[in-house]
């Protein structure tokens, strides 16, 4: 057995990392000349290192030599434009099969990080579930959706797809201004209750552990989500209340986070650096919630997402304290 995971310098990919390294699984990771290496030092015997990008056919072809099992969790999450979204998320991840599938008889499995964006908003009081019909309302959402059918109709070997909720956790840099808000004794209070599922970090990489070997996770597609679901302003007051710090609300109506969205977008413009909270963004902030029922993970392949709410803030925060970044 030989995985390869791709993205593994990246917040979700290093947690990933870790786990096959807890568990001493010879692993390849494919890093771009470019890939920022903080999150990986010291990386341990047991890992090859593979440059490549998931956007060059052929370094990918090199990078497949010798693996039976891929982790494909390299994606777009913010960019410039976006076509980025979909020459990353789309056609990188239908690179990635091609080059797999050129390599008969060796390819074993491939665990594809996909995203709740693609299956597109869900309620609490109707949640969405692995056979709800997709309608992601983001670009991003579309093109994790292209990249699931990639997956789903040319991969010639097992294949697992996980979409995860939003996820946080050490080493996130998504939920870290909310960390920041709250710091300054304020607490985001959206006028629309946004109804959240979220999966901590450390959750996600254990379930993609048991999919990449499992037999009846083989074809599947599964939400990967904390049972507990809750709202922005929720997880500030767990914030503040671990923080032991006093925090007013701060009202967020749709019109500010839009002004917000636009004028993130317009720095984006002109400093060049991709920011997540652009107006491709605001699209996600105004769907009605982004719940989805993950038990089909638990009952399926038993895999249960244990860390509650209060237990990831409490992870996240000692580890932002100690990386300096709070
Ligand atoms: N964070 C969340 O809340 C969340 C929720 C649901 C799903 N996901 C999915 O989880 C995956 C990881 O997300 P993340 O939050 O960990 O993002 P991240 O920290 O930005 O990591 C993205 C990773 O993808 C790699 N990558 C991007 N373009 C690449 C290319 N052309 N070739 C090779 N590698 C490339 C990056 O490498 P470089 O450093 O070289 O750019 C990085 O390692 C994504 O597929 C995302 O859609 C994330």
């Amino acid at each position: 057995m030989k995985i390869l995971l791709t993205g593994a310098n990246g917040f979700v990919g290093s947690h990933i990392l870790d786990q096959l390294c807890a568990r001493s699984l010879p692993t390849a990771i494919l890093l771009r000349p470019t890939s920022n290496k903080r999150f990986l030092e010291p990386l341990g015997s047991e890992v090859e290192v593979r440059h490549g990008s998931v956007s060059d056919p052929v370094s990918l072809r090199a990078a497949m030599s010798g693996i039976t099992h891929i982790i494909h969790c390299a994606g777009c999450t913010k960019a410039l434009r976006t076509s980025e979204f979909y020459e990353i998320n789309h056609i990188g991840t239908r690179n990635v099969v091609e080059a797999a599938n050129a390599q008969p008889g060796q390819m074993r499995r491939l665990v594809h990080i996909s995203s709740l964006a693609a299956a597109g908003p869900g309620e609490l009081a109707c949640p969405v579930r692995e056979d709800t019909l997709p309608r992601p309302v983001s670009e991003y959402g579309r093109s994790k959706l292209e990249g699931e059918r990639e997956v789903r109709n040319h991969c010639r070997f097992e294949h697992v797809i996980l979409r995860p909720s939003a996820v946080y956790g050490p080493r996130d840099t998504g939920f870290l201004p909310l960390f920041k808000t709250v710091k300054c004794h304020l607490l985001p209070t959206p006028n629309r209750k946004q109804a959240l599922s979220l999966i901590y970090v450390r959750d996600l990489a254990e379930a993609a552990m048991v999919c990449l070997e499992l037999p009846a996770a083989a074809g599947k597609t599964y939400f990967v989500a904390s049972e507990e679901v809750i709202t922005a302003r929720g997880m500030a007051d767990e914030i503040a209340s671990q923080m032991k710090i006093w925090a007013m609300p701060f009202p967020l109506p749709l019109v500010f986070l839009w002004q917000l969205c636009l004028a993130r977008e317009i720095i984006a413009r002109f400093t060049g650096k991709a920011n997540i909270l652009g107006l491709q963004k605001f699209a996600e902030l105004k769907a009605p919630g982004w719940v989805c029922d993950a038990s089909l993970l638990r009952r399926e392949i038993g895999c249960e997402c244990r860390t509650n709410l209060k237990a990831g803030i409490a992870g996240t925060l000692s580890w932002y304290r100690k990386a300096g970044w709070l």
